[in-house]
């Protein structure tokens, strides 16, 4: 409800339309019960070049929101029925990108200054000033205007980031599926050379994952002790055919050349960045446990756990698989001797892991590489 004194009828008054505004797309539904502010403020708004519309108190206003596109809201406070502060509420709930302007009599500030913190973009008070009111429209405009374009920035950033995260994460899709390759076509290489023993990488390398399953590895770390697992024989492609594909037992002297299979093949694989570790673990993998092993002698722990896995995997695989020399011994027989082997050639607690897996399932995971 408004008081008009003669005092400050004028300053309702508009000055006419200004002739240099220009036209704004920008819609502001005026609020107030009061017929002849209604129609001040409206020719205020209309002659800043904004288009105008009214409700004649907070009932109306909620029902013209929900029919069409406001970008403001100018309301009274005190008005019948729901006030504007009841009205501000509805808009900041379900309009948050509305800006809103109340309107207040100089003796309700406190009213005003609620209202701000309830989300208002500014007030204006009764009698105002009609630069005042007009300077206030195009302030809330265009704080209204930096704040969308905030928005939409925050936005676009986030869709940026969410666009190159993808990206991304496609890229290291194809540098894993490059690394497989790059490995596959390795072990290709050397299953082309040692026709008997094809798959034994790929086998090894199940085998391992199935022990270390029991392990609780880090991913991270899984990935080089698969890595190292498929690539541990990888040494034996600098091995002379008539050693590595002997149809018999092997000569002291040809051992000699088959054990500097380990280093051969750490030499190839350690200047590969992404296989650095699983490098390692081919150079480890004919160690024993008890420190006999070699290349390095190393004992115990001093051993890396993916070599301590497939030292008792790749024995088992070589005991369960025909070789040129002889045909393939029984699971129970493989058994036997890793159990007899434990603290020896092999990590008792690994050698626990191994026998913790039923035989079906070593069959299983065997047949299941079968080419
Ligand atoms: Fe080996
Ligand atoms: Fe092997």
């Amino acid at each position: 409800m408004l008081e008009i004194s003669s005092k400050s009828l004028e300053t309702y008054l508009p000055a006419g339309a200004n002739p240099f505004a220009q036209e704004r797309t920008e819609r502001v539904l005026v609020v107030d019960d009061e017929h002849f502010i209604r129609d001040v403020l409206t020719k205020v708004v209309s002659a800043e070049g904004f288009k105008s519309d009214t409700a004649q108190d907070a009932q109306e206003a909620m029902q013209k929101l929900a029919q069409a596109e406001y970008e403001m809201v100018l309301t009274d406070i005190t008005m019948p029925g729901l006030d504007g502060l009841q009205l501000l509420q509805h808009v900041a709930t379900h309009y948050p990108e509305i800006a809103v302007i109340m309107i207040t009599g100089v003796s309700d500030v406190k009213s005003a200054v609620h209202a701000l913190s309830s989300g208002a973009y500014d007030y204006v008070t009764k009698p105002f000033n009609v630069l005042e009111l007009k300077s206030k429209l195009h302030k809330a405009l265009d704080r209204r205007r930096l704040v969308f374009e905030n928005r939409q920035y925050q936005l676009d950033l986030e869709r940026r980031v969410e666009e190159q995260t993808a990206e991304l994460r496609n890229a290291l899709v194809g540098i894993r599926n490059a690394y497989s390759h790059t490995l596959e076509a390795l072990i290709n290489a050397l299953d082309a050379r040692e026709r008997e023993t094809q798959r034994h990488s790929k086998r090894v390398s199940e085998y391992t994952l199935l022990i270390a399953q029991q392990m609780s590895i880090p991913l991270a770390e899984l990935v080089d002790v698969e890595r190292g697992a498929l690539l541990h024989d990888i040494g034996k492609i600098g091995i002379s055919d008539n050693i590595l594909l002997k149809p018999a037992k092997l000569t002291q002297d040809e051992w000699v050349e088959i054990r500097k299979h380990p280093e051969i093949g750490y030499q190839i694989l350690k200047g590969i960045d992404f296989l650095e570790e699983a490098a390692r673990m081919v150079l480890q993998h004919q160690e024993r446990f008890d420190g006999t092993g070699y290349p390095q002698r190393l004992a115990g722990k001093e051993i890396l756990l993916g070599a301590r896995i497939f030292a008792v995997v790749d024995t088992f695989d070589a005991m369960t698989s025909d070789r040129p020399y002889r045909k393939a011994l029984s699971y129970q027989t493989a058994r036997e001797e890793i159990i007899r082997c434990s603290g020896t050639q092999f990590d008792p607690e690994l050698v626990e892991c191994f026998l913790n897996i039923p035989e079906q399932i070593w069959f299983k995971t065997k047949q299941s590489l079968v080419a």
